[in-house]
C-alpha cells in the first residue's frame, strides 16, 4: 500500500505521517513538501516502522503521475495556511492553494487515486445556533481570502466528482494539539504560546463568547486514517471537529496551567458578531469516534513549551 501526503512537513502532516504506519503497517508513505515553511524538524526521527520517501518540490510544478502511480490515497495538505495574513497575500494564496488542489485532483482523476481534501469550518458564518454540511449559501460566509479559496476548491472537486474523481472534503475545525511541524498562527496554539511567554493573550474583541469548532490533532490524523481504511470517498463534505467552544472556555483551560495569564483584546479583519456550533454528526455516523479534548490538548501544548520560560 502506498499513501501520498502533500504538505507533509506541516502541522497536520508531520503528525499524520507518524500515525500512518501504526494504522497501515508496511505502507509506503510518500512525503511531498516544498519547504516553503522550513519545517525541517518534521523529518527528524521518523519512526523506523515507517517506509518513508521524501520528495522536496512544489506540487504545482512537480510531475505528479509517477508519485501517484499505484497509490491508495492522496492527502492534500499543501497550502499557505495563515488566514489572518492571507488578506495581504490574496493572489499568492489563490495561486498556491487553488492550483495545488487542482493539479493534484487532476492527477488523482487520471490515476484513479482517491483524494482527501482538507477544507475548513472557517467557511461558515450563520445566524443559526447550529450549522451542518447541508446549510444554504446564506450560511457560508468566509471571512478571509484563505477561506474563500477553500470554498472555491470545494466547488472544483464537486464538479470533478461528476467526471469520476473519488474524493472527500473534510471541513476541519481549528486544530489544537502538538506536532513536530507545529505552527502557532491559530487560536489555541497561539494563546498557549502567549500564556507561557508571559504575554497578554490577543483575543479578538468580538470573539470571547462566540462558539467556534475545534479539532484535536490526534482526532484529525485518526480521521484521515479512518477515511483511507474505510474508503469513505463519498464525494461529500464532512465536518470534522472534536468540540465547539468559546474563547473564554479556552482561556479558562489555559489558566489552569498559567493562573496569572492576562487577556488583551484586539481588533482583527476576521471578525464577525456570530456565535454558532458546527455539527459533526455526518462524520460520526461513518463510525468515527472523537476522543480528544481541548483541556488535554492545552495541557500537552503547555508541557511542550513550559521549559522556554520558567520564571
Ligand atoms: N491547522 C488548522 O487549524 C487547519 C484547519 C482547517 C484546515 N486546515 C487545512 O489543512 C491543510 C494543512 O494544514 P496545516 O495546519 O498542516 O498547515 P501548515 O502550514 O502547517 O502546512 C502546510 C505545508 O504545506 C507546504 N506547502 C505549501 N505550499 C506547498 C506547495 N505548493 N507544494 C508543496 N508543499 C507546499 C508547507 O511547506 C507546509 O509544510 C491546509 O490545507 C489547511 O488549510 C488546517
Amino acid at each position: 500500500m502506498k499513501i501520498v501526503v502533500t504538505g507533509a512537513l506541516g502541522h497536520i502532516g508531520s503528525r499524520l505521517v507518524r500515525h500512518l504506519p501504526d494504522h497501515f503497517p508496511g505502507a509506503e508513505i510518500v512525503l511531498v513538501d516544498d519547504m516553503s515553511t522550513q519545517r525541517y524538524p518534521a523529518l527528524f526521527d521518523l519512526p523506523a516502522s515507517g517506509r518513508y520517501r521524501f520528495i522536496e518540490g512544489d506540487v504545482t510544478r512537480l510531475d505528479l503521475a509517477p508519485l501517484l502511480a499505484g497509490a491508495a490515497a492522496v492527502v492534500q495538505l499543501a497550502a499557505i495556511t495563515d488566514a489572518t495574513r492571507s488578506f495581504d497575500r490574496k493572489d499568492e494564496v489563490e495561486q498556491n492553494n487553488f492550483h495545488a488542489t487542482r493539479q493534484i485532483a487532476e492527477a488523482c482523476l487520471k490515476a484513479g487515486v482517491p483524494l482527501i481534501h482538507p477544507s475548513s469550518t472557517s467557511v461558515y458564518g450563520t445566524q443559526n445556533e447550529v450549522v451542518d454540511e447541508e446549510c444554504g449559501p446564506d450560511e457560508l460566509a468566509p471571512q478571509s481570502p484563505y477561506a474563500e479559496c477553500k470554498l472555491k476548491e470545494e466547488a472544483l472537486l464537486a464538479e470533478m466528482g461528476k467526471s469520476g474523481l473519488r474524493f472527500i472534503t473534510c471541513r476541519f475545525g481549528t486544530i489544537f494539539g502538538t506536532s513536530p511541524g507545529m505552527r502557532f498562527h491559530t487560536a489555541v496554539n497561539k494563546f498557549c504560546w502567549q500564556a507561557v511567554m508571559g504575554l497578554p493573550l490577543t483575543v479578538w474583541t468580538t470573539a470571547y463568547d462566540q462558539k467556534r469548532p475545534y479539532l484535536d490533532l490526534g482526532d484529525c490524523v485518526r480521521a484521515v486514517a479512518h477515511i483511507i481504511g474505510t474508503g469513505l470517498f463519498d464525494g461529500r463534505i464532512h465536518n470534522v471537529l472534536t468540540a465547539n467552544c468559546t474563547v473564554r472556555q479556552i482561556v479558562d483551560a489555559i489558566r489552569v496551567h498559567v493562573p496569572d495569564l492576562e487577556v488583551g483584546f484586539v481588533d482583527a479583519r476576521i471578525m464577525n458578531q456570530l456565535s454558532y456550533e458546527v455539527a459533526n454528526q455526518r462524520f460520526r455516523s461513518s463510525g468515527f469516534e472523537f476522543q480528544g479534548s481541548v483541556a488535554a490538548g492545552i495541557e500537552d501544548t503547555i508541557r511542550l513549551l513550559r521549559g522556554a520560560n520558567r520564571s
